[in-house]
């Protein structure tokens, strides 16, 4: 949207401090400098502060850590604030992460989410519903399941069947924010997309792993035969669909947002490998393909995903614009660049993580 012709926002980001919310804050603060960005992140393992430093000196510019379950918190926020926007990025986000340790899951990704709808339909009623406020709530397509090599993607109506404790929760997060819509017609959106990648990417999903553990010459742990199949979307592309949801998308609706980019995970690997071998030619261990190790699957892996993004491209005109060759090619030459920003991520409480998780892999 072309900020001239829209009146300002007042937009409240929470998760704002981790991956997709951080390139989404960059984005909006970029896009709309006259609107008020509020970001609400509690500062998990997953939340780094460091992503947002080139934004901290803006005056229209808020951090606030707190938890998007601390009712007062946001029973104050918003209307000190006075929000007309949530675009709602906050969760617990890693499915091995959930399989190690379901509780976050249900009270982040479901308490925190039905606290933060209340709070904010409390907050629309006291200001008598204006119907410009939306509430964008953020999931992805493994709520509904897996899927086999010739089954047709994912559409907006494919029934739900979440199979890991993380997608079980995203599920029951967007039930509420669609009963939220039918019910006191808060005016909520739903979008699900693909697997994400690009710049700010926690080092403990896959193609963040690949990357680092190549540039410390660790093995590369592929999970099972390696032929599950992702969707892959550049950030920067989610990031642009989300803006025109919030803007152009129809309260009520569920929009799936994809990147037109399956690939098996072993070829992503290798795909990762040869740029890196490229790009970084000085590291000791050449080619990196001599770093990829078959570790045990992962319980109850999903073998493929798949979205068709037909909705949102023909009804909000949004299309990708980034193949998984060129966007990979960015983000490893933006890791490769900001040891800065993920060598401080490597804590020890990282360590324990990987240790417990790949068992000295
Ligand atoms: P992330 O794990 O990188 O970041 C999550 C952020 O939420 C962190 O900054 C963390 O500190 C914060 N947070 C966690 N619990 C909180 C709480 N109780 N209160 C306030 N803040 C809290 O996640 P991400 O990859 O950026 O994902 C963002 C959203 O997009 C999530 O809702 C996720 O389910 C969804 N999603 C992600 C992907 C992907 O590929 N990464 C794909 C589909 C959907
Ligand atoms: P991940 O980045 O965790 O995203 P998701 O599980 O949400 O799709 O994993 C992407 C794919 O990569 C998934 O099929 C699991 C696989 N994977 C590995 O093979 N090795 C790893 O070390 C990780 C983290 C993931």
């Amino acid at each position: 949207m072309v900020a001239s012709q829209r009146s300002p926002r007042r937009i409240l980001i929470t998760g704002g401090a981790g991956f997709i919310g951080s390139n989404f804050v960059h984005h909006w603060c970029k896009q709309y400098p006259g609107d008020r960005v509020v970001v609400l992140d509690a500062l998990t393992y997953a939340g780094n502060q460091a992503s947002l430093a080139d934004l901290e000196d803006l005056e229209t510019f808020r951090f606030v850590q707190g938890d998007i379950g601390d009712r007062a918190l946001i029973d104050t926020l918003l209307p000190e604030e006075n929000i007309d926007t949530i675009a709602h990025f906050a969760a617990e986000s890693h499915v091995d992460r959930s399989i190690l340790g379901p509780d976050a899951f249900i009270q982040t990704n479901i308490v925190g989410t039905f606290t933060l709808l209340e709070a904010f339909r409390q907050h629309w009623l006291k200001r008598d519903k204006p119907g410009r406020d939306r509430f964008l709530h953020v999931s992805t397509d493994e709520v509904y399941g897996s899927l086999n090599a010739d089954d047709p993607p994912f559409t907006e109506t494919t029934p739900y069947a979440p199979n890991s404790p993380y997608s079980a929760s995203k599920a029951s997060s967007d039930h509420l924010a669609r009963a939220y819509f039918h019910t006191y017609d808060l005016p909520t959106l739903i979008t699900n997309c693909s697997n994400n990648y690009g710049p700010y990417h926690f080092p403990e999903k896959l193609i963040p792993l690949m990357c680092i553990n190549i540039l410390l010459g660790k093995p590369l742990p592929v999970y099972g035969d390696g032929q599950n199949i992702r969707d892959w979307l550049y950030v920067g592309d989610h990031c642009q669909a989300l803006d025109v949801v919030i803007h152009q998308g129809l309260p009520g609706q569920t929009y799936n947002i994809g990147g037109n980019n399956e690939v098996k995970n072993i070829d992503l690997v290798y795909m990762l490998c040869d740029l890196m071998d490229e790009l970084a030619p000085d590291l000791p261990i050449r080619p990196a393909r001599e770093l990829i190790t078959f570790v045990k699957d992962r319980p109850g892996h999903d073998r493929r995903y798949a979205i068709d993004a037909t909705k949102i491209s023909t009804e909000l005109g949004w299309n990708p614009q980034e193949t998984v060759a060129g966007g990979l090619r960015r983000t490893i030459e933006w890791y490769l660049a900001h040891p800065d920003w993920w060598q401080p991520l490597l804590s020890e409480e990282y360590q324990k993580y990987y240790q417990q998780m790949y068992q000295g892999v």
